[in-house]
């Protein structure tokens, strides 16, 4: 199973301020692989869509919020695939839809809501049952793509990247929300490299857990893996700028600038973050002179209208 994709091209950041800290700066740009399935987000449900073919599955259940990246790419990919899609969202239905789920609906995927109280209980095994009683048999992806197919794809992403660059970066950054990328990132590092996640929510230190459970449930699994064992990472909980999907002034200026000078756009949930969060610490020295580093844009561009025209509204008021 595959998509037609663009390779993501390998773009170099010509920064004054990584010319001032001696480091080499790199992105990936896995926001142009495709239109709809892009980013971290082809990566989570590659081997999800492969297992749910091997099985015979005609229809993919999935969850996520109102404007999630992960709603509209497997509606997409459902489409693209043959797959009936639906899609539990949390939360009361809005109309008129926003355009996250608009494009949702447009791609055959069927919106369902849950109250926030039920919606907690996803993961949980009565959640399941009741899903199974309603809607037949349909194969679960959890919110995010999190589960061990999801680290499985996302343990392929960089080696392209460094093939094409012709050595191995120092530093590898991602924005981080379930930390189901940096997990399969970790996996397919050398020794010597390193993983820097950027959590997106407040009180991001909880994910070292989540983290440190993917690693060794994937290990434990009879999946793939690259490396026996994980290259070292870290976690930098300081750039969430209030919490998810909250933004302001200076991280809309700081990504209007950043689209200007280096024609790269970032979404506002997360590499936007993220890239904020590189580019402060190279000012503050973070880095060693002679490092090279990998940011990887896990796309989510989608979500920028409807956060705009949010923004906008607020405004307004
Ligand atoms: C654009 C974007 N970047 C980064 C992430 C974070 O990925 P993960 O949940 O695997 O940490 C997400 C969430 O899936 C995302 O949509």
């Amino acid at each position: 199973m595959s998509l037609t994709f663009l390779p993501p091209p390998l773009q170099q950041i010509n920064s004054e301020i990584a010319r001032h800290a001696g480091v080499e700066l790199y992105v990936l740009r896995l926001d142009l692989m495709h239109p709809w399935v892009n980013g971290n987000k082809w990566f989570k449900l590659k081997y999800n869509l492969l297992e749910a073919k091997e099985k015979n599955f005609t229809t993919l259940l999935t969850f996520g919020g109102a404007y999630s990246n992960h709603i509209y790419a497997t509606a997409a990919a459902g489409n693209i695939f043959g797959f009936r899609t639906i899609g539990v969202i949390r939360g009361e239905e809005r109309l008129p839809l926003n355009p996250t789920l608009n494009f949702a609906v447009q791609q055959g995927m069927q919106l369902v809501y849950l109250n926030r109280e039920m919606y907690r209980q996803r993961n949980t095994p009565a959640l399941e049952e009741y899903l199974q009683q309603r809607f037949g048999e349909v194969f679960i992806i959890p919110e995010g793509g999190s589960n061990l197919n999801g680290v499985r794809g996302c343990t392929e992403i960089i080696a392209d990247a460094m093939r094409t660059a012709g050595y191995a970066f120092d530093h590898i950054c991602v924005a981080c929300g379930t930390a189901t990328t940096l997990a399969g990132i970790a996996l397919s590092l050398h020794d010597g490299q390193r993983a820097i996640a950027f959590p997106v929510l407040k009180n991001g230190a909880f994910l070292a857990q989540e983290i440190e459970s993917l690693l060794t449930n994937y290990l434990a699994s009879d999946l793939p893996s690259p490396y026996t064992s994980p290259a070292s990472w870290e976690l930098i909980c300081d750039y969430h700028f209030g919490g998810y999907a909250k933004v302001n002034d200076e991280l809309l200026l700081f990504s209007q600038q950043f689209r200007e000078e280096h024609g790269v756009p970032l979404d506002y949930v997360y590499t936007a973050k993220m890239f904020y969060g590189v580019m402060d610490l190279l000012k503050q020295g973070f880095f060693y002179k002679g490092d090279s580093l990998l940011l990887l844009h896990t796309g989510g561009l989608q979500g920028n209208i409807g956060m705009e025209e949010s923004l906008q509204r607020f405004s307004q008021i």
